[in-house]
């Protein structure tokens, strides 16, 4: 079976975009190949959080990818810090990686811009980390968006150059993976686009959200500039698009067509349809909310799977390890 390998960085509160972006195909994954999925801890450091937001942002992510229906025993879910040879394969590839490929590196530039008093060589070498979670498995196929494409591109290169200063063909190439499936387009409620954090709190709908506050959000979204019906069949402004598209996630196709009716007709009214919008997002997400709640209040059954998860990643690691040490010259002869 190929291996997958995924990191999570712990950002906290995912919502429906990246359900449907992204943990859909992870619960999907599980079933089909041999996944490694882990929580990016050692990358977070690079903006330098404080002891207790790091510690209570794994500790959410763990929390919601479980809430969801990340499976422990299909998949192994650990923490990136639990791996200490991480961080060893990482100092391995990164006497392979020069300064000169990784300042080109376009999320470097980005964050050298965006955080000019801390460019820390973590920050430089943060495709390296990567890498090293990739190969660590020896990973064939990494689900990731294309944002991550060029950090992929360098484990490659990293997996490539290191079998060829050996001359072992130890590495497998990873590669992208997605499902063919068309995008789901999950819009945001403020009319900017994609659903996300960065558009500021009343975007996004979270996994996690209470049902007041969603409800909230979907009564605030904006519809159209004048906030009232337009004339019999006239094309929907993208922000009345939207929540259509909304609705296609989460509502039946008799209250969508009711809704499509009463557009054409010129004759809708948007506190109706926001009105069925919030209950219908509540039923759905209710149940996932309570998963996320009680597995975040279960301390016992988080460590019982951080545990496990750990348990197992460490196995296929320290095989890694074991040969990556042999193939580098570090011999047992004593
Ligand atoms: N860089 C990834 C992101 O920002 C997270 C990540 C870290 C990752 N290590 C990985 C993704 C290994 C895939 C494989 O989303």
């Amino acid at each position: 079976m190929e291996t997958v390998v995924s990191g999570i960085r712990p950002t906290g509160k995912l919502h429906l975009g990246n359900y449907f972006g992204a943990v859909k195909n992870f619960l999907r994954m599980q079933n089909e190949f041999n996944c490694y999925f882990f929580i990016a801890d050692y990358h977070s450091l690079t903006t330098h959080p404080t002891p207790a937001d790091l510690h209570n942002s794994v500790k959410r992510v763990l929390a919601e990818y479980i809430g969801l229906g990340l499976n422990p025993e299909k998949c192994t879910l650990y923490l990136q810090s639990d791996l200490p040879e991480t961080a060893e394969l990482y100092l391995f590839l990164n006497m392979n990686a020069y300064k000169g490929e990784l300042e080109r590196v376009t999320s470097f530039k980005e964050k050298a811009r965006s955080q000019p008093d801390n460019i820390n060589a973590g920050l430089l070498t943060y495709p390296v980390l990567m890498a090293a979670d990739i190969l660590l498995h020896r990973g064939a196929k990494v689900p990731v968006g294309k944002d991550q494409e060029q950090h992929l591109e360098m484990a490659r290169t990293f997996g490539n150059r290191f079998n060829r200063l050996y001359q072992n063909e130890y590495f497998p190439e990873p590669q992208a993976f997605n499902y063919n499936d068309e995008l789901v387009k999950v819009p945001g409620l403020t009319d900017s686009g994609k659903m996300s954090k960065s558009a500021g709190e009343n975007d996004s709908i979270y996994m996690g959200d209470d049902a007041e506050t969603m409800r909230k959000k979907i009564m605030k979204a904006v519809t159209s500039v004048v906030d009232k019906p337009s004339e019999k069949g006239s094309i929907k402004p993208s922000a009345v698009q939207n929540l259509f598209d909304l609705m296609g996630l989460v509502c039946s196709s008799d209250v969508i067509n009711h809704f499509e009716n009463t557009y054409y007709e010129g004759c809708i009214r948007f506190g109706d349809m926001k009105k069925q919008l919030a209950d219908d997002m509540e039923n759905f997400i209710a149940p996932y909310r309570n998963n996320i709640n009680d597995t975040l209040n279960n301390d016992a059954l988080l460590s019982k799977i951080a545990n496990l998860g750990a348990e197992k990643a460490r196995e296929s690691a320290q095989k890694t390890i074991q040969e990556v040490r042999e193939i580098i010259g570090f011999k047992k002869f004593y």
